[in-house]
């Protein structure tokens, strides 16, 4: 009998913890269900009822403290409008979330503030940002599934205050018409994957961002036409104290098709990536241009556009990169030669460099 409770006891444990890893599970402090018409409670407190999903999910947001959680069960259009998430709060969007374009603005937002969470959330429609962040500390990503038809996925601002420890889980964009994830001043960054599907522009692009780990960046079809990549790094990415000690780790880069693979660009650096898998790409497999300490440290490049250094006169010459590459089927071209360039290659590429 004795034993019988415990194996019982085991079961429900066993159960609870599946549970907790699905969205809305274990009695959120608030919820939003519905058709065409929600209902947002609080416990068993009504705080919105009636046909505007967007009113419902923020009647639901307001109505919790910090600490708490809102999971949205409804599914739903917001139009063009914007869900504001405030310090400490949990935010499970179950549903599925279609948006549409506010300029210039996010269809869910978090400006200054701590603690934010969304462990689940699934979007669709055209926004301007689908998630727009400033300002933010503690902020924590986890399944998120940006299914668009336009617009940008995720965007950290460039002219507002900067970001402090962000961590996704897993990122998957398509049909975006701009990046499936732009990352402007942000300080400690840590990303599982970022998987892009048919996006416009890039990938993930880093800028002004430092102490990051990627652990995978999978593009297909990222920027096709353009001179984005699947892996952008931009505007000083890396510059950490006036230099650029690696402070960006990338474990792992694939790209297929698109526009660029890799790119470093306009006085970026202080990265190492331990590995990319880089083909057909209808740019650049890499372009390192004006950057400063950067390594790549193993992969492929089959066909696609050359893999290239090169310098723009505006800023300094490229210097201490090293690569370490098998490139079949597309050129490798080192002009201008670089400071401390140090090449490792293997492959039938041609070869024009310094
Ligand atoms: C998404 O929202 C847009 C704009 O409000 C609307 O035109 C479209 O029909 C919606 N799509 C779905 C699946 O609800
Ligand atoms: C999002 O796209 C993926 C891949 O195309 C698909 O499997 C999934 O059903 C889509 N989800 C929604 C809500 O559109
Ligand atoms: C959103 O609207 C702005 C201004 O009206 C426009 O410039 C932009 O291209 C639109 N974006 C999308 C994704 O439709
Ligand atoms: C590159 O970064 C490493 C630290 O990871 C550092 O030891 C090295 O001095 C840096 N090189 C340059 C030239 O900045």
């Amino acid at each position: 009998m004795a034993q019988f409770s415990l194996s019982v006891l085991t079961a429900f444990f066993a159960l609870a913890s599946v549970a907790q890893a699905q969205c809305g599970a274990n009695s959120p402090h608030a919820t939003v269900t519905g058709s065409s018409t929600f209902t947002a409670n609080r416990g068993s407190t009504r705080v919105y009822s009636g046909s505007d999903y967007r009113a419902a999910i923020q009647a639901a947001l307001d109505s919790i403290s910090s600490g708490q959680r809102v999971a949205v069960m409804a599914s739903g259009s917001i139009g063009a409008s914007t869900i504001t998430i405030t310090s400490g709060k949990t935010f499970e969007g179950c549903g599925t979330i279609n948006v549409s374009n506010r300029s210039g603005r996010g269809a869910i937002e978090v400006t200054d503030a701590n603690d934010v969470s969304i462990p689940y959330l699934t979007m669709t429609g055209s926004p301007y940002f689908g998630l727009r962040f400033s300002g933010t500390r503690n902020l924590n990503l986890g399944k998120i599934t940006l299914n668009l038809s336009g617009g940008l996925g995720i965007r950290f601002d460039r002219d507002r205050a900067p970001n402090y420890n962000v961590k996704m889980d897993d990122i998957r964009v398509t049909g975006a018409s701009s990046h499936a994830v732009e990352t402007w001043n942000i300080d400690g960054l840590t990303i599982n994957q970022v998987i892009a599907r048919n996006v416009g522009e890039s990938g993930l692009l880093l800028q002004k961002t430092t102490n990051a780990h990627v652990k995978l960046v999978d593009g297909n079809n990222v920027g096709a036409g353009t001179g984005y990549a699947t892996l952008r790094m931009a505007n000083e990415n890396g510059k950490l104290n006036g230099n650029w000690n690696t402070n960006v780790w990338v474990d792992r880069v694939v790209s297929r098709g698109g526009g660029r693979g890799v790119f470093c660009v306009s006085q970026s650096g202080g990265v190492v990536i331990t590995t990319v898998d880089l083909a057909q790409n209808g740019n650049n497999a890499v372009l390192v241009e004006n950057c400063y300490n950067v390594s790549i440290r193993g992969g492929t490049v089959n066909g696609g556009g050359e893999v290239r250094l090169a310098a723009r006169s505006e800023f300094a010459n490229n210097r201490d990169v090293w690569i370490t590459l098998r490139v079949d089927g597309t050129s490798v071209r080192e002009s201008p030669c670089g400071d401390n360039t140090n090449w490792y290659l293997s492959g039938n590429g041609a070869r024009n460099i310094c």
